[in-house]
């Protein structure tokens, strides 16, 4: 494993290479179990849904991924060796970040990154930083998932704010799992969508960005998963979640607005469904003491506003120590919530993974029917 912050997970660990604009990026999975049947048209099936096509709300990169297998994969099944996985970096343009290379970015990694490496990081396009590095998480989350498929467990996200526009319409889950992708902005409502997607835009004709929430959703997770105290469930999903660029903060269930209830309304009260022990209410998100209680594992994630925007903004130039101003050029999405709805999904499905093997219950090799 790779100690230096690059890696997540204990037994299904993912470990992610590459910059923005750099050659490639990509990603090791190490432990995945032998026998998943897996294939490049899965992976560039999900690389795919990155990217909103048609639509003047995300940056004008072109991200053609063509996500192409490395190892770990014969004869259409994964072998249990590491799995390595990457696309190319296509359409760069390097030019605008040559010139704002001493002047770091508002409310981005450059002054933070400059000073940690000494000005040895690659800058262009935000390097490391980038958002485009959710593609490797999105290719390790394509293997999770179908994993997490073989044992029943369903994981979708979608957007459920942008600005001050909210979903507040109550869908089922199968309405949201089969609809999310359908619209530009990810929302499962074409009418909260199309308002999304205005607020997008006008905020883009004004030089300036929006921010808003992802819900993330795993439904079927099964009761008993998560290594408390410091493994625990939440914890580790939390860790995952917020190694995505822009997130700012993470809650499960009725996350900070219990703080405001009193036990009585916040407590979920227990109750048979048929055979099965579940709850009446969901405050707690599907996860009690770090462990999950086998009811949906539901978390939000606020996303920043996208830091680099057209209007003009106070920075210091590094190497005058001047204050100055700056427009941040380029090509840049107002809005990352989009994009960040296929990462988050990713990012939680690995740690699923990586728990229900530490359970035991994903084996190291499938057996014959579950392949
Ligand atoms: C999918 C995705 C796309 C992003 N696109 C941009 C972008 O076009 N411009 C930008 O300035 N930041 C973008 N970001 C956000 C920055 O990468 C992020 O704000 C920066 O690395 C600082 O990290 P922090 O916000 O987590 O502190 C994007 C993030 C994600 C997840």
């Amino acid at each position: 494993m790779w100690l230096a912050g690059n890696s997540i997970g204990k037994e299904f660990v993912v470990s992610t290479f590459g910059e923005s604009h750099g050659k490639i990026v990509g990603v090791i999975i190490d432990g995945c179990p032998a026998g998943l049947s897996l294939a490049e048209v899965d992976v560039q099936a999900e690389v795919d849904k990155r990217i909103p096509r048609h639509t003047k709300i995300v940056s004008e990169r072109v991200e053609h991924d063509r996500v192409h297998f490395q190892s770990g994969v014969f004869n259409g099944f994964t072998t249990g060796a590491p799995i390595t996985m990457v696309v190319e970096n296509i359409d760069l343009d390097s030019s605008d970040y040559e010139d704002m290379k001493d002047l770091p970015r508002p409310g981005h990694a450059d002054y933070t990154a400059r000073v940690k490496f000494g000005g040895f990081n690659d800058y262009r396009g935000g390097g490391r930083f980038s958002g485009r590095l959710t593609v490797a998480l999105v290719m390790a989350g394509t293997v999770a998932k179908l994993l997490l498929n073989q044992f029943g467990v369903d994981v979708f996200a979608y957007s459920k704010a942008i600005g001050d526009v909210k979903l507040d319409k109550s869908l089922s889950y199968e309405h949201v799992r089969s609809h999310r992708y359908e619209t530009a902005v990810r929302c499962p409502d074409k009418d909260t969508a199309g308002k999304m997607e205005e607020a997008i835009i006008t905020a883009r004709k004004e030089g300036d960005s929006l921010g808003g929430v992802v819900e993330i959703v795993g439904a079927n997770v099964p009761v008993g998963i998560g290594e408390p105290l410091f493994d625990s469930l939440d914890a580790d999903i939390a860790k995952a979640l917020f190694a995505l660029p822009a997130v700012k903060g993470v809650e499960f269930g009725a996350g900070f607005k219990a703080a405001t209830l009193r036990g009585s309304e916040n407590n979920d009260a227990f109750q048979m469904f048929g055979d099965t022990i579940g709850t009446l209410t969901n405050n707690h998100g599907g996860v009690l003491g770090g462990i999950s209680s086998g009811m949906p594992i539901v978390v939000r994630i606020a996303v920043k506003p996208t830091p680099s925007i057209a209007k003009e903004q106070k920075t210091v130039a590094l190497t005058t120590t001047e204050n100055v101003t700056l427009k941040v050029g380029g090509r840049h999405d107002p809005c990352i919530v989009p994009k960040a709805v296929p990462a988050a999904e990713a990012a939680v499905s690995i740690i699923l993974v990586d728990h229900m093997i530490r359970a035991g219950v994903i084996p190291k090799v499938l057996k014959k029917e579950q392949a």
